[in-house]
C-alpha cells in the first residue's frame, strides 16, 4: 500500500503476546506496541488528533504558530506535523529532555525554549505551562495544542485507538497516564460499545494524578505534578501506582529476555497488567505501550546512570514478590481492591 504522506503511517500498531513466566498460568498478556509510530510512540496519534481538529476549526493553517508544552514525545510529533503542514511549531522544554530529543525537534524545523527553574509548586511541569502563557502574549494568535484540557485529545483515541483494541480477545486494558488522552479516550469507547472490558490506570509513585502528594520521579512521559481535565475517572476501573525500580526492572527483563525495548512508561504498564491478572477476574489484558527503549539508552538502559540513582534493578524472584503484594484502587468507590 502506498501512502499520501507520513501522517497515514500512524496507527495500526502491532499487538504482540508475552509469554513470559511471570504471566499467571492459564492467563494472557498481549502488548500493543505504539512505538510502531513514526516518531515510536503513541503522541503520533495524540499530535495527530490535536492537529487535525485545530485545522478543522481554523485555529491552524499553514504559516501558523502552534506553541505546546511536552516533556518529550509529542514535541517530535508536532514537530513533524508542522512539516508536514507547514505551520511553525515552539516546543516548551525542560532539562529533563535528552540531547538527542532537542535535535529530533530541530530535525524537523521546530523552535526549542527550554525552561530552567521548576516552579515551586508543580516541579517543571507548571513551569513549563507558565512559559507556553508568556509566549502565547508574545505571539497573538498563535495555537496552544493543550494537551493536557484540549478534549480532541481523548476524542481522537476514543475515535481511532480504541476501535483498533475494543474487538481484540482481551476482558482488560491496561495503560499509564499522564495527560490521560489515550487511555481515558479508549475508556469512554469501550465504557459505551463494550462495557464488559476493565479499565485499568497505572502511574508511577511520585506522581500526583491520583490524589498523592507530587515528588520528582525518574520514567518519562507517565504522570503528573497535578490532574488534566482529560483525565476522567469515571471511565477508569481501577488504578495501581508503582515505583521507577519496579517499572524500570521490567524494560529490562523484557528487553533481556524477550527481545522488546520499551520505555519506562511500558514497563509501568506490564508491571501493573501482570498484578492486575494476578489479582483480578481477568484472563487476559491488553498493556499499551507508549514509546520505544530507545528515546532512554542513555538512562534506564544505562547501569551508570542507574547507579548515579541508586536504582538495583529487581530480579525476576523480587518482581513476583512485588507483584504478589500490588494493591489496586477501585477509583469509583475510592476503596482498596487488594
Ligand atoms: C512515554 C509516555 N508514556 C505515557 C504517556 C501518557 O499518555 P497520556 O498523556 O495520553 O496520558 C505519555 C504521554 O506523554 C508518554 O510520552
Amino acid at each position: 500500500m502506498i501512502h499520501t504522506d507520513i501522517t497515514e503511517c500512524i496507527g495500526n500498531t502491532p499487538v504482540v503476546s508475552l509469554n513470559d513466566e511471570l504471566v499467571p498460568l492459564g492467563k494472557k498478556l498481549y502488548l500493543k506496541l505504539d512505538y510502531f509510530n513514526p516518531n515510536f510512540s503513541i503522541k503520533d496519534r495524540t499530535a495527530l488528533g490535536l492537529v487535525k481538529a485545530a485545522m478543522a476549526e481554523g485555529k491552524i493553517r499553514p504559516g501558523s504558530i502552534l506553541i505546546e508544552s511536552t516533556s518529550g514525545n509529542l514535541g517530535k510529533s508536532l514537530a513533524m506535523l508542522g512539516a508536514v503542514y507547514g505551520f511553525k511549531v515552539i516546543i516548551v522544554v525542560d532539562p529533563k529532555v535528552s540531547a538527542s530529543l532537542l535535535k529530533w525537534y530541530q530535525a524537523y524545523g521546530a523552535e526549542v525554549d527550554m525552561v530552567t527553574t521548576p516552579a515551586p509548586e508543580g516541579g517543571f511541569q507548571r513551569a513549563r505551562l507558565n512559559r507556553v502563557r508568556q509566549l502565547l502574549d508574545k505571539y497573538p494568535g498563535a495555537f496552544w495544542s493543550n494537551q493536557y484540557d484540549n478534549p480532541s485529545n481523548p476524542a481522537y483515541h476514543a475515535e481511532t485507538t480504541a476501535r483498533e483494541i475494543a474487538d481484540l480477545p482481551v476482558d482488560s486494558i491496561v495503560g499509564a497516564v499522564s495527560t490521560g488522552g489515550h487511555l481515558c479516550g479508549i475508556g469512554k469507547y469501550v465504557k459505551k460499545h463494550k462495557p464488559h472490558l476493565h479499565v485499568v490506570a497505572c502511574d508511577v509513585a511520585g506522581s500526583a494524578v491520583f490524589g498523592q502528594p507530587f515528588a520528582p520521579y525518574l520514567i518519562n512521559g507517565v504522570g503528573l505534578s497535578w490532574r488534566s481535565a482529560n483525565t476522567d475517572t469515571s471511565v477508569l476501573d481501577a488504578v495501581s501506582i508503582s515505583s521507577d525500580q519496579e517499572a524500570i526492572s521490567v524494560c529490562r527483563l523484557l528487553a533481556r529476555d524477550h527481545g522488546i525495548l520499551m520505555g519506562g512508561s511500558g514497563g509501568l504498564t506490564v508491571f501493573t497488567a501482570l498484578a492486575w491478572l494476578q489479582h483480578s477476574d481477568a484472563s487476559s489484558a491488553l498493556a499499551i505501550i507508549p514509546d520505544a527503549g530507545t528515546n532512554y539508552l542513555d538512562q534506564i538502559y544505562d547501569d551508570e546512570w542507574l547507579t548515579a540513582k541508586e536504582i538495583k534493578l529487581l530480579g525476576r524472584g523480587e518482581l513476583e514478590e512485588r507483584l504478589e503484594h500490588k494493591a489496586f484502587t477501585n477509583l469509583l468507590k475510592q476503596e482498596t481492591l487488594t
